[in-house]
Formats: C-alpha cells, structure tokens, sequence
C-alpha cells in the first residue's frame, strides 16, 4: 500500500512531484499554521511528515502518527521546533535544509546591519507620513560599518558568508564566539575568537548566528546589553527567543543602544501594537531569511530527498542528530 505524507504547507518549486510517484501526498490547505491537536489529527498513519519552523513536533505529535513513521522533514536549517530526543527514542530520522540558505540568509543579515544603520525604516517612514520636509543638514544621522568592529555570535555557514560579505566589501574588522577556533577565518578574515563577554564589549555591530537551545535562550539579556558599547547595532537573523526582548526594548528606550534589526521574534508575529513593532529604532521583518526563489527551491529539493531516503529506511541527505 502506497506510503502516506503530510506536508503542513505547499513548498515552492517542482521537486513535490517526484514524491508524488513514492507516495500519497496531503497537503495542509489552510493559511494558518496547523494547531498541536490538528496537527497530531492529520498526521495519523503517515510514514513522512513535512513540517515548518512554526510547526512544533513533540513526542505526542509522533504518537499520533503512529509507528510506521520513519522520517520528519523539516522544512528549514534550524529544527528547535522537533524534540530530538523524542524522534531518536521513537527510532524517527529527522532531516533540515542546510547550506543553500547561508547565502540568502547572509545576505538578509547585511541587509538589516545596512538598514539599521542607516534608520532605513524610519527614514522611509518619515516620507510615507509626510513628515519629511526639509533636507536637514543633522536630520536623521547613522552610523557607518566601514573599519568598525563586527562581532558575530556563532559562526557557523550562515556566520561565515555574512563576515565574507562585511571584511570583504566594508572592510569591518571581525571578532566572533564558537566552539572552536575557526582557522580559516582568522586566516582569510582577520577573525578573532573571542568570549562572549569580550564581544559584547568591543563589537560596534552585533549579529547572531547561533542555533536556539537551552544554552542560548535570552543569550542577550540586560546584563548583556550593559556591557555593550553605546550606538552599537543590533542584528538577529536567527531565532527571536535568542534575545530577551524586554531588555532589547529597555535598551531601546534608554538608547543604550543605537538600532536593532530583527528576522525574528518571539512569537511570531509580533502584535502590531507591541512597542518592539511600534518602535522607530527597531526594524522587524517577518522571517524573510531564506525568501529567495533560489533558496527556497532548493530546500525543497532536500527536504523532498529527506523524504523519500526515509520511508525508503536510507539515510537521509541531510540528517539533524541529536
Ligand atoms: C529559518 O529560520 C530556518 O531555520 O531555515
Ligand atoms: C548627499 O546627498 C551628498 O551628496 O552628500
């Protein structure tokens, strides 16, 4: 009997279709996301199961499933959405879509540190109401990345491309925390590793780059954002519950610091009315990270390989472990 599959959304670009001839395919036909309960509903008896970041997948969902699943495809690089522990206790691969979304994701990082710096929103903002009037000589001043330090957090595939695009193109200088000292980034990039503390203290521009786990829950808190340097940017591409958002907007409202651009926050969406979202010096954008047809094509690509390599019981293309 042909195997069963949930996606929990439609996915860009034409690799569906070769799932199609492995297995029966349904696809999540609303607009908003499945809930937890939906979601264990419409999982039961399938074999795969497709998800979203939005999408959070507990050892209850997989229950729910029920024993012949084989594989749980996460539509996107990072996968704090899935309990791990759970699939490997259940005997359950579970695949993410690394790699072709570092430039896309890179590139959106940059955007925000250009954007930010620049008051982009604010500026465009100021048009839109008819605020703006006058060329002013001291209106709406930023700050240049040009020779100032760029501190990232995690420096991984993503953490890389954005230090490429900002020593090579503007020349920042770069410090950076991971696990372990990255060779070819001290070579090519002039990166120093440093502790956390350092980097909060030197960085002028600070981008995140780091996956959400229990270690990196509100990495930035207030302590963090009162041993930062005044008018530093702040920038996170990764997950939203990375930063403590009361303190990001304590150190909006005090200026500690100078703007924050953000992909991502807790949750998502923000409600308009949240004073983050109503804020001049902070420019959110709704994870936009991956959204190029390019990135997206191809992380369908993997995800569907994830798919069929799994309830073909092979490994799979890329495969998360614990
Ligand atoms: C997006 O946030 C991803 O993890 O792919
Ligand atoms: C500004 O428009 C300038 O040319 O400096």
């Amino acid at each position: 009997k042909p195997r069963k599959v949930f996606f929990s959304r439609q996915l860009p670009g034409v690799a569906l279709d070769r799932l199609a001839a492995e297995a029966d395919v349904t696809i999540w036909p609303k607009a908003d996301a499945p809930t937890p309960d939906e979601l264990s509903d419409v999982v039961r008896g399938c074999d795969a199961i497709l998800t979203l970041l939005s999408d959070a997948v507990d050892g209850r969902v997989m229950d729910a499933a029920g024993p012949q699943l084989k594989v749980i495809s996460n539509y996107a690089v990072g996968y704090n959405n899935i309990d791990l522990a759970a699939a490997k206790q259940r005997g359950i691969q579970v695949g993410n879509t690394p790699d072709v979304l570092t430039d896309a994701t890179a590139d959106l990082a940059a955007t925000l540190m250009l954007a930010a710096s620049r008051r982009v929103a604010e500026a465009a903002d100021d048009v839109t109401s008819g605020r703006w009037q006058n060329w002013e000589p001291a209106g709406l001043l930023g700050v240049e990345p040009s020779g100032k330090t760029l501190g990232i957090i995690g420096m991984g595939r993503i953490g890389k491309a954005l230090a490429n695009r900002m020593v090579g193109g503007w020349k920042m200088n770069l410090i950076y925390t991971s696990r372990r000292d990255q060779t070819d980034v001290n070579e090519s990039l002039s990166g120093r590793r440093v502790e956390l503390d350092e980097l909060l203290r030197e960085s002028d521009f600070i981008s995140i780059h780091v996956a959400l786990c229990e270690a990196t829950r509100k990495l930035i808190d207030a302590e963090a954002f009162a041993k930062m340097k005044s008018n530093v940017v702040l920038v996170n591409t990764a997950r939203g519950e990375i930063i403590d958002q009361d303190a990001l907007l304590d150190a909006l409202d005090t200026c500690k610091i100078f703007t924050a651009g953000l992909d991502v926050t807790t949750p998502e969406p923000l409600p308009a009315s949240h004073p983050l979202v109503q804020h001049q010096r902070c420019l959110i954008l709704p994870h936009i990270g991956s959204a190029t047809t390019t990135a997206r094509s191809a992380m369908t690509e993997i995800a569907v390989d994830n798919i069929i390599a799994g309830i073909q019981g092979k490994s799979l293309r890329c495969p998360v472990t614990l």
